[in-house]
């Protein structure tokens, strides 16, 4: 069969669920990335300021991930957690040594991260404390996965439509509220997992004090603090993991999307001390720690603890930062707010524009994602040069122009 974006949309509309909210007017088949560019079927290039949603941050293709992929695919491509394989505890090596924690569990994606965080925090609390410990509090406005417990762990209602009964033991507090955290602590709490920068709901950080006010009230009720990182670690906010932004550290992490350079990943990241949390068969995963996705991680691990290679990344975010703010400066009337941390940013609106916006971008080549309908989240691959930053400017300025 000849497949063109005609085809494969309408073999989409007959063969796929209809899960993904593609942008209506995206109607672009992307067949090649290489660097901060991807192409589409009519040789229509375009800037990838949406990075594979935060996946993509050494861009497309990156030669070493390439390197390390080939090299393993003639070597071994899988074989069974039963057996010892190299790049599985290299890549462990590397999270740890690079990390707060001590112990690893690897995965495939953000949301089965942050199933064995959950299921660690109960099963080593209830050891601990009893079997009454069970509930973990997260934040309003969060988001930690598609899953039964990641979507009854992530405090929005509309993800929640039609699956009810959640599964149980999960609180919601007022993110940046530590007041309200408080409050919700009982006796049969055990966690508390909170995103150090949230994402997916258009980019809110963390105040500056607190996550080190939820660490304090961890550390007085006898709780575990998670942090899930699967958006903004890896580099994503200028240090390897946000939480260095702030300087608190966690007992439990969850990293995946730019962990494996385009690759599925999921870590969860734990102190020593938690590790008879989870022993023989309490957990596992088939695909968890496959040869071919460890050796793409540590490739991008590599890059990213390269001399420099962060410092870069926070010049750069200062430079995208600087023209965020020039936007709102000009079009001070309807963009309200510019916020985030290093390459994690986003514009939000007094007007719900920006569907317009990211159309009005995609017609002149450059690819932006949007979260609801006034808020646009930038983040484009960490690798980014000056150049394409200035390229980025004038596009979008363009773009706001013609609104
Ligand atoms: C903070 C956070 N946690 C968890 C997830 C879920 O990750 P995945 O889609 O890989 O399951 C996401 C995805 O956007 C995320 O942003």
């Amino acid at each position: 069969m000849d497949f063109n974006k005609t085809t494969v949309k309408s073999l989409e509309g007959e063969y796929f669920f209809n899960t993904y909210n593609r942008n209506p007017e995206a109607n672009i088949l992307i067949e090649k990335g290489e660097g901060c560019w991807v192409w589409d079927d009519a040789g229509q290039k375009y800037l990838d300021f949406v990075s594979g949603l935060g996946v993509n941050s050494l861009g497309h293709c990156y030669p070493a991930v390439v390197k390390a992929l080939k090299e393993q695919a003639e070597r071994l491509l899988h074989t069974s957690n039963l057996y010892y394989t190299e790049p599985q505890v290299e890549l462990a090596a590397y999270l740890v040594e690079n990390s707060f924690g001590q112990r690893v569990f690897l995965g495939n994606s953000g949301a089965e991260a942050n199933e064995a965080a959950l299921k660690l925090a109960r099963k080593f609390s209830q050891q601990e404390h009893g079997h009454h410990k069970h509930k973990v509090i997260t934040a309003g406005r969060s988001f930690h996965g598609r899953t039964m417990a990641t979507m009854a762990a992530t405090a929005q209602n509309r993800y929640h439509q039609g699956f009810q009964p959640l599964l149980s033991g999960f609180n919601y507090a007022s993110f940046n509220s530590i007041g309200s955290f408080e409050q919700l602590v009982d006796e049969e709490t055990c966690a508390i997992m909170i995103e150090p920068v949230q994402g997916e709901a258009g980019v809110y950080p963390a105040a500056p004090d607190f996550l080190q006010q939820l660490r304090d009230l961890c550390d007085r009720r006898g709780l575990l603090l998670i942090f899930d990182e699967v958006q903004c670690g890896m580099g994503r906010t200028g240090h390897l993991w946000a939480y260095e932004n702030y300087g608190v550290e966690p007992d439990i992490m969850t990293a995946a999307k730019a962990l494996g350079g385009g690759l599925p990943i999921g870590a969860m990241i734990a102190r020593d001390d938690l590790a008879s949390g989870l022993g023989p068969g309490d957990h596992a995963s088939t695909f968890g720690g496959n040869p071919l996705v460890c050796r793409g991680a540590i490739a991008v691990m590599q890059t990213m603890l390269q001399d420099g290679f962060l410092e870069e990344v926070v010049r750069k975010a200062g430079i995208l930062r600087g023209y965020l703010e020039d936007f709102q400066r000009e079009y001070y009337s309807f963009i309200k707010e510019v916020r985030g941390i290093g390459m994690m940013q986003a514009l939000e609106f007094s007007e719900p524009c920006v569907s317009q916006v990211r159309k009005n971008c995609q017609e002149k080549g450059l690819l932006i994602n949007t979260v609801g309908e006034n808020i646009i989240r930038f983040l484009p691959p960490l690798i980014i040069g000056e150049q394409e930053l200035e390229y980025f400017y004038s596009l979008f300025r363009n773009s706001l122009e013609k609104l």
